[in-house]
């Protein structure tokens, strides 16, 4: 199975390199993951392709308009049907990773970039199935949020990655961070490594790493525990 990931935005060139390194490239080579950048201003209207507009009602800032928007979204639709037409945006639901898991078992995912006010309100009430904001900050546009977003995702793509560098064991992927890791030297500077992870006692070690994820979720996020309740 391939993943599909298309994306709609006005600033393509931001999307050139994020997809061409490490995993998310491997995922690729791999034939796992394909994605696709779809520039906005060849739908664009009239000989300006012009994408946005003044904002209905006054006040600052633009809009992006429905139609160009739509129309890329038709013809897209034509060589694929999507399981999810998401739209990046701060007032969606905050991505985690659960959402990720989920969406990583789609086969065909369009995500729409957001720029300036926004996409017209028309759209998100017609053709978006989902809204995800990566976070309580606002972005100058939703192409950094794309390119987490398939991040995130790809990387949890059957086949994607290797035994060493399994999700299972990644942060969230059982409500608690990771515990904490050591390479080589034993000592550096005096600092010492634990010495539990020097015995080669499997079951001691395995003990600890739970505990370290507690240790660690419980100072850093405890908040991660409350929801658990
Ligand atoms: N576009 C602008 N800010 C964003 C955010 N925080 N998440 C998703 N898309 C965005």
């Amino acid at each position: 199975m391939i993943l599909h990931i298309d994306i709609i935005s006005i600033v393509p060139e931001l999307l050139d390199s994020p997809f061409r390194h490490s995993i998310l490239q491997r995922a690729q080579s791999r034939g796992l993951l394909n994605v696709n950048v779809i520039d906005l201003r060849a739908y664009g209207l009239g000989k300006n392709r012009q994408i946005d507009d003044y904002q209905y009602g006054g006040g600052a800032g633009m809009v992006m308009m429905a139609e160009p928007i739509y129309l890329a979204i038709q013809t897209l639709k034509k060589e694929r049907s999507y399981d999810e037409i998401i739209y990046m945006t701060p007032d969606g639901e905050k991505l985690n990773q659960q959402m990720a898991n989920q969406l990583s078992l789609h086969e065909n995912i369009l995500l729409i970039c957001g720029h300036y006010k926004g996409i017209d309100e028309r759209l998100r009430e017609h053709c978006i199935t989902r809204e995800i904001s990566i976070g309580d900050y606002v972005l100058s546009g939703g192409e950094l949020a794309a390119a987490v977003m398939v991040d995130a995702i790809g990387r949890l793509i059957p086949g994607v990655l290797n035994d060493e560098t399994s999700a299972l064991l990644d942060s969230f992927q059982d409500g608690l961070l990771s515990p904490a890791v050591y390479t080589r030297p034993a000592d550096f500077l005096g600092w010492k490594v634990p010495d539990v992870l020097l015995s080669g006692h499997e079951a001691a070690i395995e003990n600890w790493r739970e505990q370290s994820a507690l240790e660690r979720t419980q100072k850093k996020r405890p908040d991660l525990l409350d929801d658990e309740l």
